[in-house]
């Protein structure tokens, strides 16, 4: 097929994310000989605008999984927010080491609904937003063996591809089925919706960078200590803080991450479906 553009379509919080899609994407342009984009849904502005696509476009799709789902606060974007307008696509899901649970077909679903047609999808584990000690410093060389191997597979798909072929098959429920529950180190429920970011007294110098990481929107301008909008625990702000002013201390937040640290740091590898 004749594509004459590959986009990087993506949310990521805090990077993981955007690098595994930004050197795939560059690579299978690369490949293709055409020129390639991004696009970030992680600001709240850019989410209140309506994007299409075409035949021409090879779109990259990606986003972390939440509670092994694709994050149900970008859900409505990510349903009604894009025409795919015959546009190929690869869902790709990025997960901390856990499980990437429904998220992939959910995103593969999703895709197709609005108009794409899915042609190769990926899994791909990276370091855990919630611990520094799981998967750390994944992607690491073996998963970019993998995936530069997955890119070129995708470049030589897309050329050779003469119609449009059935929606690629992924592992999951269809229809996708309940969110993960996260669980303390007791392995009950443990819940933390309510969770939000404390700052440690007087070290927050009011540079606003966190308020801009946000993609919420929820802290305050006036004042970046106070969160007065809704938190997904996303750790953009923890993570973007030029002074490591920003942390959690929900007693349930804090179980779950010590029972993912117990659980959760055999390695996992990355995979990819055609
Ligand atoms: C609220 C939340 C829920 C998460 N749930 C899962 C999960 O169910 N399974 C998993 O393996 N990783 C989970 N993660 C980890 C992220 O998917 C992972 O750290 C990813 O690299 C974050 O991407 P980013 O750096 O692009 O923001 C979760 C992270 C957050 C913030």
């Amino acid at each position: 097929m004749k594509i004459k553009r590959v986009v990087a379509v993506y949310y990521s919080a805090t990077g993981n994310t955007r690098r595994v899609v930004l050197n795939l994407a560059k690579q299978i342009s690369e490949a293709l000989g055409v020129a390639s984009e991004e696009m970030n849904y992680a600001p709240p502005a850019v989410r209140e605008k309506h994007y299409t696509f075409s035949a021409e476009d090879l779109v990259l799709f990606a986003t972390p999984v939440y509670a092994g789902r694709v994050p149900n606060k970008m859900l409505p974007f990510v349903e009604s927010g894009f025409s795919g307008g015959d546009a190929l696509a690869v869902p790709v899901i990025i997960f901390g080491n856990r499980n990437f649970d429904n998220g992939l077909i959910e995103l593969r679903n999703l895709l197709e609904q609005n108009g794409f047609h899915t042609i190769a999808a990926a899994a791909v584990a990276t370091s855990h937003v919630f611990s520094d000690v799981i998967a750390p410093g994944r992607p690491d060389e073996a998963d970019w063996a993998v995936l530069n191997r997955f890119a070129g597979d995708v470049a030589s798909r897309v050329k050779a591809l003469a119609e449009y072929p059935a929606p690629v098959e992924v592992p999951g429920d269809n229809p996708p089925t309940v969110y993960y529950t996260p669980l303390g180190v007791d392995g009950k429920p443990s819940m933390f919706l309510k969770a939000k970011p404390q700052t440690h007294e007087g070290m927050c110098d009011g540079c606003g960078l966190c308020v801009e990481a946000c993609p919420m929107a929820a802290i305050s301008e006036e004042d970046p200590t106070q969160v007065p909008g809704t938190c997904i625990k996303c750790q953009a702000c923890v993570k973007i803080c030029p002074t490591e002013a920003k942390y959690f201390a929900d007693e349930n937040f804090l179980s779950h991450v010590k029972m993912l640290e117990l659980n959760y740091t055999a390695r996992k590898e990355p995979q990819v479906f055609f």
